[in-house]
């Protein structure tokens, strides 16, 4: 799941050439590819999409600092970084770990919301949602507590397949996520009463105190790399005793990092700690894979929180 987004130059035999130059880079003439981009960009020197793809086909010939040159420009010509060329930059080490840009975040689900529950349920052989469903019924048994909840809210819901996975225990489904196109899928299924395009954290801040007793994100918070503020919010809107249930990818080291799938992992004890300075303790926290990526089990963790 990497952007493949293109903007265009404005100039059409630029844009040409970056075509060409990504079908190169296809079929694996790299030497010839990197050469249009660079014929593209002295056409059009603001090209960030001829930035970006020469910063790839640099890195694919092993020449990490004329990629990272290229990607700084690819991050200097679209300033919203739509293509994710900042995240290159950390994996190559050349700038420390930082947040997403929410722009290429969006940019990237919306070019995937077509193809993403073919994409992840079939390829990518997703099970998330029911990762989380059988996480959360778990919680409730061993509280010995029903496992109906009046309002769940799904961040980062995407087309929707964690909320029916939850649909039929939740009273009140409400979502949210940065992606419009992955938005509208969502809404298609009609089981969320409102749908809101936009940051979970921005959605969360714009919730009442203890609003809801069920609070999601299935393979969302993969696109955050500080939780604190996350956490702090996901346990104001909860009431007391209301679950925080979410999946991430997890981290052999300290803290948290960016993987080489561009998604950000975290450690448990990065987790446990977290949740703690934030009054949600923790029910449970189990390894997990929710897909598979290059054939391999992508390790992750699942994590249930209840506000104390
Ligand atoms: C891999 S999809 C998972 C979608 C859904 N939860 C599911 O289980 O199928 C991740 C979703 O998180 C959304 N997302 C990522 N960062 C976000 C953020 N900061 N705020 C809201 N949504 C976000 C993306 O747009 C995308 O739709």
């Amino acid at each position: 799941m990497t952007s493949s987004l293109f903007l265009s130059s404005g100039h059409l035999l630029a844009d040409r050439r970056y075509d060409f130059g990504r079908d190169l880079q296809a079929r694996g003439d790299l030497v010839a590819a990197a050469e249009l981009m660079e014929q593209a960009i002295e056409l059009a020197p603001e090209f960030a999409s001829a930035w970006f793809a020469l910063g790839e086909v640099r890195q694919q010939l092993d020449q990490p600092d004329a990629a990272i040159a290229a990607f700084r420009r690819a991050c200097e010509t679209d300033v919203e970084d739509r293509h994710g060329a900042g995240l290159r930059l950390i994996r190559l080490g050349a700038e420390p770990v930082a947040e997403m840009s929410p722009s290429y975040v969006r940019a990237l689900f919306d070019q995937y919301a077509p193809r993403f529950d073919m994409a992840l349920r079939g390829d990518l052989r997703y099970r998330g949602p029911e990762i989380l469903f059988k996480a959360v019924l778990a919680a409730c048994h061993a509280a010995s507590r029903p496992a109906l909840f009046t309002r769940a809210i799904d961040l980062g819901c995407g087309t929707g397949l964690a909320g029916m996975a939850f649909a039929a225990i939740v009273d009140v489904l409400d979502g949210c996520d940065l992606s419009p196109a992955m938005v509208e899928r969502a809404r298609a299924r009609d089981i969320y009463r409102t749908l809101d395009v936009g940051d979970m954290i921005e959605a969360l801040q714009r919730e009442d105190d203890s609003g809801a007793d069920l609070i999601l994100a299935a393979d969302a918070v993969v696109y955050l790399g500080d939780l604190a503020a996350l956490f702090a919010e996901a346990a104001r809107v909860l009431a007391p005793k209301g679950l925080f249930a979410f999946t991430v990818e997890a981290w052999d080291g300290d803290g948290y990092g960016l993987g080489a799938g561009l998604r950000y992992a975290h450690s448990a004890s990065y987790l446990r700690a977290a949740l703690e300075e934030a009054g949600l303790a923790v029910r449970d926290l189990a390894a997990v894979s929710t897909r598979i990526d290059a054939g391999q089990p992508v390790p992750g963790l699942v994590v249930v929180a209840e506000r104390s």
